[in-house]
């Protein structure tokens, strides 16, 4: 069967990487395959958790290309490289430009560790998003996959999932329950669905 060619941008950890690995292994991912994880970070743990999978593994440091946008077209020439169908950001911390993402219009995703549209935008990355819930004082959070425009955390939402808050939460528990419960569900399942729509426009 033909499958869709994903590449998962990362920053960190790479626990989402791990839950879309873990999805093709365990074939809920049906209609998409890791091609390529490529980061921002050279010391990101989720390189090595490619490695550990025999993914192909790129690093694109913005010390090597500090123009932004030689930065995005080393990444596009890694995207062609490897005929990559669907890019999805994994805890890629860096806002793509426009001229970046209208090449790839509905093709990248993100997982968002926040009830969009709240919690997001410019700034709110990582746990700083976390601790602007607690500070608010939500009382339900979540996370949210969805579409890449010029737009940071403004593209179409595709999946959303709600997680309380309790009262003895620290942004550090707050970012793993929001992790386990939600993102690492919703995100294969996004993955999953665009893939399986992606292979049925090429024909299969
Ligand atoms: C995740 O919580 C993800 O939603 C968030 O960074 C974390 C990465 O963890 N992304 C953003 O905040 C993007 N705005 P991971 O490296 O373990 O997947």
């Amino acid at each position: 069967m033909l499958k869709a060619k994903i590449a998962v941008l990362v920053s960190g950890g790479g626990t989402n990487l791990q839950a879309l690995i873990d999805a093709v292994n365990n074939n809920k991912i049906k209609h998409g395959e890791i091609a390529v994880v490529i980061s921002n970070n050279a010391d990101a743990f989720a390189l090595t958790r490619a490695y550990n999978s025999n993914i192909p593994r790129e690093v694109v440091l913005k010390a090597k290309f500090p123009e932004p946008e030689a930065f995005e077209n080393e990444i596009k020439r890694i995207l062609n490289e490897y005929s990559v169908d669907l890019i999805v950001l994994a805890g890629f911390m860096h806002i793509l430009s426009k001229n970046f993402t209208s090449c790839y219009p509905k093709r990248i995703i993100n997982v968002h560790p926040s009830l969009i549209p709240a919690f997001c935008g410019k700034g709110y990355y990582g746990l700083k998003v976390h601790e602007a819930a607690l500070k608010y004082g939500v009382k339900v959070t979540g996370a949210t996959v969805h579409f890449v425009n010029e737009v940071p955390d403004g593209g179409e939402i595709i999946l959303q999932k709600a997680v309380n808050i309790c009262r003895s939460d620290t942004p550090e528990s707050l970012q793993q329950r929001v992790m386990r419960v939600a993102e690492w569900k919703l995100l294969p399942k996004a993955v999953e669905m665009v893939s399986a729509d992606i292979v049925k426009g090429k024909g299969e």
